[in-house]
């Protein structure tokens, strides 16, 4: 009998190794190497034919198919890149419970049509929880047909004889092949389904949606086992306990991965935000001590955003310094910077730091906004209510130029705030925006000066 061959692959990152390993070499997580009897090529696997592929030149290759068809959810339209290709394979991912089905569901009520239904196949829920939640959200579920079933050639094999606008499926984790003995959601069943619809969307030009959840544990293969294979990788990303949602294209081969969507859940789904900032600040009270507005850019959105910041003596030799949607690291740097370039004694002070909203900022252009809200509530000044502040801060305790200032500042300037605060550029020429007063400023200790005077 010949003996079985297996390896271990990483559930995370797809990584392979001949034997056991308990720090996956690809993605570096712990415990997430899984033994696997390595598969056979499938019946859609490459036949052995040689000699047949011919070349022919770029030019004269025609163009197939219709083009991008938009979906009339505008934010979910721009991160895609202006609407959907037929034939692509779309990837969305997001955390457990976070609205993958959701927004799904509502692109798929847009888009179907008599002609052209949506097809939804929901291998994680019954088509009556579909039901249930296509009632809550309100939508013309009139041209979508549903499919509860796991088996991808059952799945394929119900298609015959339609001509889908979409086909989604919920989740690619669920969906399994037949042929491959592993269990769904393993990294040989995920990609294997992944090849078979993607195999059966090229030829007959139908877009088609998978999701995937984002997983810890390495039990189900996660998304980025996918990532290289699909055309396009959509993430939703949120805070389960804020309302806020932000789409964002990690990966897409027909367009910008620079743009985000940003919409708000609410119990008739998803709704769009057309105006970010006004959102992000919707809450702010202005008149404490501990809260600046930086200007984060999410793409070429410019986004206004609250962070807040607490400072208290510690009662512990080694305090505190915790960050919520900020880098704690960044938060560190940036109060060793306050401590010994600006004087402040931070040194036995518990540090908290927030971002208003669910957001996360990972840029450095918001750390002079953390900067001026941990020197607000030290020194227990407000700043004022109108100010926003824009700077990266260097270890020398300098303010640094940020890319794209003047949108930022032109965002400002739109939600009618005051002043603003800059850093003073060495070689560029100053910002110029009307009807806002601009603070120049090149050292951290003078910009946290004119924000707190
Ligand atoms: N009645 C409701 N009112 C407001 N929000 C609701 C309501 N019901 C559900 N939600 C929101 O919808 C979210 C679940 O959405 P959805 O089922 O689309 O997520 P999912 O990413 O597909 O989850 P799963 O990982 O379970 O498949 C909940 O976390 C909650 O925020
Ligand atoms: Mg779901
Ligand atoms: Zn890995």
């Amino acid at each position: 009998m010949p003996k079985v061959r297996t390896s271990w692959i990483c559930q995370q990152c797809g990584a392979t190794s001949p034997a056991y390993l308990g720090r996956c070499p690809g993605c570096g997580e712990w415990h997430t190497m899984v033994e696997t009897i390595e598969e056979r090529a499938g019946p859609g696997g490459a036949a052995r034919r040689v000699g047949r592929a011919t070349l022919q030149p770029l030019a004269q290759v025609t163009r197939q198919g219709q083009d991008r068809v938009p979906v009339q959810i505008s934010e979910f339209n721009r991160v895609l890149g202006g609407g959907l290709v037929p034939g692509s394979m779309v990837l969305i991912g997001g955390d457990p419970g976070i609205g993958k089905s959701t927004i799904v569901l509502q692109v798929a009520a847009l888009l179907g049509s008599k002609d052209h239904p949506v097809v939804y196949v929901s291998a994680e829920e019954s088509v009556h929880q579909l039901k249930m939640r296509a009632e809550r959200l309100g939508v013309n579920s009139e041209h979508i047909l549903v499919l509860a079933e796991t088996d991808v050639a059952e799945i394929l094999g119900s298609m015959e004889g339609i001509d889908p606008a979409l086909l989604i499926v919920d989740s690619i984790q669920t969906v399994m092949v037949g042929e491959i003995t592993s269990a769904a959601g393993s990294v040989s069943q995920v990609r294997e389904c992944t090849a078979r619809l993607m195999q059966w969307a090229k030829p007959n030009d139908v877009p088609v949606f998978v999701i995937g959840h984002v997983t810890k544990e390495g039990t189900i293969a996660g998304p980025r086992v996918l990532e290289h294979m699909v055309d396009a990788v959509l993430y939703l990303e949120g805070d389960r306990f804020h309302q806020y949602r932000i789409l964002r294209a990690v990966k897409n081969r027909f367009g910008s991965t620079d743009e985000v969507g940003v919409f708000e859940m609410a119990g008739t789904g998803l709704r769009e935000i057309m105006n970010p900032s006004e959102a992000f600040l919707e809450e702010r009270t202005g008149d404490g001590t501990g809260s600046a507005v930086a200007v984060t850019m999410e793409g070429t959105r410019p986004i206004l955003v609250e962070v807040q910041a607490l400072s208290t003596t510690s009662a512990y030799g080694l305090p505190r310094r915790s960050a919520n949607g900020l880098d704690t690291n960044r938060l560190q740097l940036l109060v060793a910077v306050l401590q010994k370039r600006v004087g402040m004694g931070l040194g036995t002070q518990d540090i908290y730091a927030n971002v208003v909203g669910g957001l996360r900022i990972i840029e450095p252009a918001a750390d002079l906004a953390i900067a001026v809200a941990l020197a607000s509530s030290f020194r227990n000044v407000p700043v004022d209510p109108k100010m926003a502040v824009i700077g990266e801060i260097g270890l020398s305790g300098e303010l640094r130029m940020v890319n794209q200032l003047d949108r930022r500042v032109m965002e400002v300037s739109r939600l009618g705030f005051g002043r603003v605060v800059v850093p003073e550029g060495v070689r560029r020429g100053a910002v110029r925006q009307d009807g806002i007063e601009i603070i120049a400023r090149r050292q951290l200790a003078d910009a946290i000066d004119a924000a707190l005077a």
